[in-house]
């Protein structure tokens, strides 16, 4: 199959303490941040950088874990599109290009659009949310994303009551992506219609407090925290409400490997190796994996009554 089991991290990937972390502290001392926090609710930690419309608010709903190195979140990255190997879409990425772009939201809803990139950014105030990632391949990180709730997007078309799921299409443009049939390209992924509109359901737009590199995804891409990394289509350009369970790039591979749900469960091992424990990007030993990666809190409602094993 074609995720791989997880390679050690080399020593020569572990970067030095983040700049990034230098920088939140500074801002926390600054006046933008000390009033935020005087004021004891979310203010703006910083301007927007060109290319985003500001300012970016922390969100209430970020881990305090600290982040990854910014260095290891745009050079180790699954895109198979621009190559399998994890340095390959930082090599390779440069060639897509972010504009123009549209994202076209139809299926079953009262108002099918096409929005330009640029009113997509528009639609909602954005926010840093720090989020753990955790991959299926036994690798997490820990990511301050810039982005807005998916909810914001789908409200927009006015979702009909026959509407159940949602599936999401990525670019596929062989002029300067994989020709190779690695996986059935266009990348397609799938949510239930309840997960999208959950509130830790991001469409992320930057990371970093910069905008999106191309290698994460850019210009827009879907990051569901709670899910196996794969779950977060980059380079989204349909997003489609459906009554029907749609077909997920990975699930279409190998079905046996990786289900629909996706949910990330210590307790259900993938075929080939056990999912209890993960490896932190930058970290030597192991940490466990939690259920639901950490977010059981807040989502594992969703899924009452179902059989996880069964459903993975
Ligand atoms: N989206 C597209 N279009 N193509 C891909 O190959 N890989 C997925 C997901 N989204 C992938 C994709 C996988 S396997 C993972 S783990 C995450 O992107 C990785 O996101 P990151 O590189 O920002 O960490």
């Amino acid at each position: 199959m074609l995720i791989k089991r997880p390679d050690d991290i080399r020593p020569s990937e572990i970067t030095p303490p983040a700049v990034y972390a230098e920088r939140r502290r500074f801002l926390q001392l600054s006046g933008a941040g000390a009033a935020a926090l005087a004021l004891g609710g979310p203010g703006a930690l910083f301007a927007a950088p060109a290319g985003l419309p500001g300012p970016i608010a922390p969100s209430p709903l970020s881990t305090l874990e600290e982040p990854t190195p910014r260095k290891d979140v745009v050079s180790y990255n699954n895109y198979y599109e621009f190559g399998t190997d994890k340095r390959d879409p930082a090599r390779n990425a440069h060639a897509l290009k972010t504009r123009p772009w549209t994202v076209t939201v139809d299926g079953l809803v009262g108002k099918p659009r096409t929005f330009d990139i640029d009113e997509i950014l528009k639609l909602a105030p954005l926010e840093e949310r720090i989020y753990r990632l955790r991959c299926v391949e036994a690798w997490s990180m820990v990511v301050p994303w810039v982005g807005f709730p998916l909810a914001a997007l789908l409200k927009q078309v006015d979702p009909l009551g026959s509407a159940k799921y949602v599936e999401f299409t990525t670019l596929y443009d062989p002029s300067v992506m994989s020709r190779l049939p690695v996986l059935d390209w266009p990348y397609k992924e799938g949510l239930r219609l309840d997960e999208a509109m959950h509130p830790l359901t991001l469409m992320a737009v930057g990371l970093y407090g910069d905008v999106l590199p191309n290698q994460n995804g850019a210009p827009v891409r879907l990051v569901v925290p709670w899910k196996y990394g794969f779950k977060s289509a980059k380079s989204i350009v349909r997003i489609r409400l459906t009554d029907t369970q749609p077909n997920t790039a990975w699930n279409d591979a190998g079905p046996s490997e990786y289900g629909f749900y996706s949910n990330v469960n210590p307790d259900v091992d993938h075929p080939r190796w056990s999912q209890a424990k993960e490896r932190r990007i930058g970290e030597f030993l192991k940490r466990k994996t939690l259920p639901f990666n950490g977010y059981a809190d807040q989502v594992a409602g969703l899924y009452a009554g179902m059989d996880l094993r069964a459903q993975f």
